[in-house]
């Protein structure tokens, strides 16, 4: 067992790095203030292959590893969550799913402008629809149906929630058709959203990652070609899960790097800001919240990278993507919160940068799958 990365990995993470400092950092406050897209940042991380990082070369992507892909999410979350959540997306739910599940006129079709990130040079990026008012944890209550009308599907339903709802120009869709076969019943779809009867709801108003774009999406009567479900029929919900375990490795990495950004912003701060005479870092009390931090963020990444090296490998990874979700989330949030209390006052206003990372640490805990959702999934695989 080694802890190396290879320079490949280094050099990706140093891309990673230098893109949020550069283009991530300026602007930041702002697009938080103002729940404003950070459409150029999207842009310039398609054209450096960020947005299908883990897609083969031949259908578009950058052909990396999963490892990559939690150094770069780590770097990009330290500046700006609301940007590497729709990386995240894209990245992990949309393009993963359909390179994996996909067929090849799929992949042809959808996949390889989707991992470019761009059609005919605009953004062209996709969201994953799962979520719905009445179904979130408990997501095999799908209310939004998928009749089967022999040459298409006719869907009809709303769905809430959804990162990239306005922005994303293909949706993947999880629907029931036939309600008396239960998670078996739900299929899986690819959805164009300028579709007819396709239409997206007001943008949610949020406490953190302002900047990325959360709708509701309503369908009415929306047709769908058959050659546009995700495998076999019935395989949707399985589609979704499988899908969501790398999703969760993601997530995990958005953590981690709110932690660290949140950490390496504490440590700098305490090693100028003087009370009782010496500079804070001095103080036993800060000390030791900045040994936990240090010990809980390298604990969280040794579990990010565990799982992404087991997906490389195609070991299974289920288990290893839920442990890092729910303890890497747990961490920012903890982290986030100590390093506002390090700044004390400053930390409560938004040019030191602390307070975004503590209101964007919280959704780490919610979104794909809440942190009791892991706890359920854990147990139920230790258990058995
Ligand atoms: N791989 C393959 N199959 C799986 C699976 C997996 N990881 N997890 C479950 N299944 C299968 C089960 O084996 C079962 O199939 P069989 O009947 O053939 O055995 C079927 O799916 C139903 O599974 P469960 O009985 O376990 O289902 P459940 O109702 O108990 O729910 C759950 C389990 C883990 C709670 C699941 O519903 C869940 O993950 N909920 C959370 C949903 C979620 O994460 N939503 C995220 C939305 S996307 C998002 O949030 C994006 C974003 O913010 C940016
Ligand atoms: P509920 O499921 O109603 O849960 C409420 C509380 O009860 C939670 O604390 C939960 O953990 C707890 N709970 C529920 N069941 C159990 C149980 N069995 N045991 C113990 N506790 C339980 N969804 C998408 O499909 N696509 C997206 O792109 C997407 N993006 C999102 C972006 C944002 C900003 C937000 C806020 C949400 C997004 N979601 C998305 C939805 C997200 O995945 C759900 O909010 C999440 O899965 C929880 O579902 P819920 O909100 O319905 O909460």
């Amino acid at each position: 067992m080694h802890f190396q990365l290879t320079e490949e990995q280094l050099m990706i993470q140093k891309a990673a790095r230098d893109f949020a400092q550069t283009e991530c950092l300026p602007g930041v406050i702002e697009r938080d203030e103002l729940q404003k897209f950070p459409k150029e940042q999207i842009s310039k991380l398609a054209d450096l292959g960020f947005m299908g990082m883990m897609v083969k070369p031949e259908y578009g992507g950058s052909g990396m590893d999963t490892v990559s892909y939690v150094l770069a999410m780590e770097e990009i979350s330290k500046i700006d969550a609301s940007v590497s959540v729709v990386m995240s997306v894209n990245n992990s739910l949309v393009c993963y799913g359909l390179q994996e599940y996909g067929s090849e006129e799929q992949k042809q079709k959808y996949l390889t402008p989707l991992a470019q990130g761009k059609k005919d040079g605009e953004l062209y990026i996709g969201a994953f629809l799962l979520s719905e008012p009445e179904a979130g944890s408990d997501a095999t209550s799908q209310r939004t149906t998928a009749e089967d009308k022999g040459d298409h599907y006719l869907i009809n339903g709303i769905k809430n929630w959804i990162t990239n709802g306005n922005s994303a120009s293909v949706y993947l869709v999880i629907a029931q058709t036939d309600a008396a076969k239960g998670s078996k019943g739900i299929n899986a779809f690819i959805v164009e959203k300028n579709w007819p009867g396709v239409s997206v709801g007001a943008k949610e108003n949020k406490l953190g990652i302002r900047g990325s774009d959360t709708h509701s999406i309503s369908f009415q009567d929306v047709k769908v070609p058959k050659e546009n479900r995700i495998g076999e029929d019935g395989f949707g919900f399985k589609f979704a899960m499988k899908t969501l375990a790398g999703g969760r490795i993601g997530i995990a990495s958005q953590a981690l790097g709110i932690a660290s950004g949140a950490y390496e912003l504490a440590l700098a701060y305490s090693k100028q800001r003087k009370a009782f005479g010496k500079e804070i870092m001095h103080h036993q009390a800060i000390q030791f919240k900045l040994a936990d931090m240090a010990t809980k963020i390298e604990a969280s990444r040794l579990l990010c990278l565990k799982a992404a090296y087991e997906k490389d490998q195609h070991i299974d990874y289920t288990l290893s993507s839920s442990m890092a979700k729910v303890f890497a989330s747990e961490t920012a949030m903890w982290t986030a919160t100590e390093a506002v209390q390090i700044h004390g006052g400053y930390g409560f206003v938004k040019e030191y940068h602390v307070e975004r990372l503590m209101r964007d640490a919280k959704i780490t805990q919610i979104y794909e799958g809440t942190s009791e959702v892991q706890r359920i999934v854990i147990s139920r695989s230790i258990l058995k």
